[in-house]
């Protein structure tokens, strides 16, 4: 029998965890154990948390009581097998339980991924149920497993938005605002505008002081604003703005600021997750959310299944690659330090510059 350890969040309070051990039980036909052996952390997974109930993260991998299990993305390797068309050994990345085990029922096996077929997550988005067997991938995704647990899944979603800014014309915007531009997916965001010469569009980073160096350092911004000084900003122009924070002051501070011309406003994330909250009627385009799946069913029907997947897995690889030498891999091991790294990301106290990996 296996032990399996996992670090359990209180759905109504994130901030309380506790640390649960179980055996993994006897696998039923067709199912396989995988070992997960890393994992990345970043503000997304906290939203992930701050969601569970509302967007339904927390029936990925069901706990019990009032208690969740955080979704992490992550890589492992198959360590029992009751499939056929599974073997031992075989690697996977994918998105996995914030744990050092889980339980997986693969279907729709393909050379290259699988889909988790198990009865709870029929339901869930599809991009979430899929694990890459990594082996049928180029040789260079292979090497790039850190990067794939921590900044491919933002990244990824760095290109959707791109994607889908450009699919949309900017809606006529002339710049881009950025919220919580010093996040992975915001500067990934930049990043992708900025080195694209189809892209007139100025790149417009808001962060707070403590980050800007770090932003600078990029090299992606045509201006950064600090947080409070959004008056800074061009409100002569049209503007679209894709905001990271999730921060309602912000939102209604740009949009009062920029009135009509602000042609978009787009809320991808909620970095700043204790300043949530109503924004009420704007001056403005609405605000709505932008979620990455969405864009990428739009896309599998345009340009075919599976491509939106490559361009944006193309892309993050050339973003990761870019930024290798800002981002500083800090591994962290075990349970109760991944409890105390839980603590310090909810506290905002991980500098951008932190790129955590955990193993368990
Ligand atoms: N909708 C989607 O499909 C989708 C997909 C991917 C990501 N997202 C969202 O995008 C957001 C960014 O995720 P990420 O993983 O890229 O973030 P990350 O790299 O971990 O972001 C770090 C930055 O977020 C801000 N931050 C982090 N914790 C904070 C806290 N406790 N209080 C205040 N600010 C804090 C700080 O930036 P500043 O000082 O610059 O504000 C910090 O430098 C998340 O909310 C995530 O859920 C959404």
């Amino acid at each position: 029998m296996t032990d399996c350890i996992a670090l359990w969040v209180d759905r109504a309070d994130i901030t309380k965890t506790k640390q649960v051990v179980s055996q993994i039980p006897e696998l039923a036909d067709g199912q396989i154990v995988v070992a997960i052996d890393r994992f990345g952390l970043t503000a997304n997974n906290v939203s992930y948390a701050v969601t569970g109930d509302s967007i339904g993260y927390w029936q990925f991998y069901p706990a019990e009581g009032g208690w969740g299990i955080v979704p992490v993305w992550g890589c492992a390797t198959v360590t029992e097998s009751n499939c056929g068309d599974i073997p031992l050994g075989e690697r996977l990345w994918g998105y996995f339980p914030m744990a050092s085990h889980a339980v997986l029922t693969p279907g729709h096996i393909h050379e290259d991924y699988f889909i988790d077929v198990v009865e709870h997550r029929r339901e869930l988005p599809l991009i979430y149920n899929q694990f890459r067997r990594t082996q049928a991938e180029p040789e260079f995704l292979q090497k790039m497993e850190n990067e794939r647990c921590l900044l491919f899944p933002l990244f990824m979603t760095s290109y959707l938005i791109y994607d889908y800014l450009i699919d949309n014309q900017f809606f006529g915007a002339q710049q881009v605002v950025i919220g919580s531009v010093s996040s992975k997916t915001g500067f990934g965001l930049a990043q992708m505008l900025h080195n694209d010469p189809q892209v007139t569009q100025a790149v417009i980073g808001v962060t707070s002081a403590g980050n800007r160096e770090f932003v600078k350092g990029l090299g992606c911004c045509d201006q950064i604003v600090l947080y409070n000084n959004e008056a800074e900003i061009d409100a002569g122009l049209p503007t679209a703005y894709v905001d990271m924070s999730g921060d309602a002051r912000l939102t209604i501070s740009l949009h009062s600021h920029l009135g009509e011309n602000m042609v978009e406003s787009c809320m991808v994330g909620g970095s700043h997750w204790q300043e949530g909250g109503k924004v009420g009627e704007l001056p403005g385009a609405r605000p709505r959310f932008f979620f990455a799946p969405g864009q990428i069913e739009k896309r599998n029907k345009e340009w075919g299944p599976g491509v939106a997947m490559v361009k944006a897995m193309t892309a993050s690889a050339d973003v990761a690659e870019r930024v290798v030498a800002d981002i500083n891999i800090e591994w962290v091991n075990g349970v109760e330090s991944l409890a105390e790294h839980w603590a310090q990301l909810l506290d905002n106290q991980i500098a951008p510059s932190r790129g955590l990996m955990v193993a368990l």
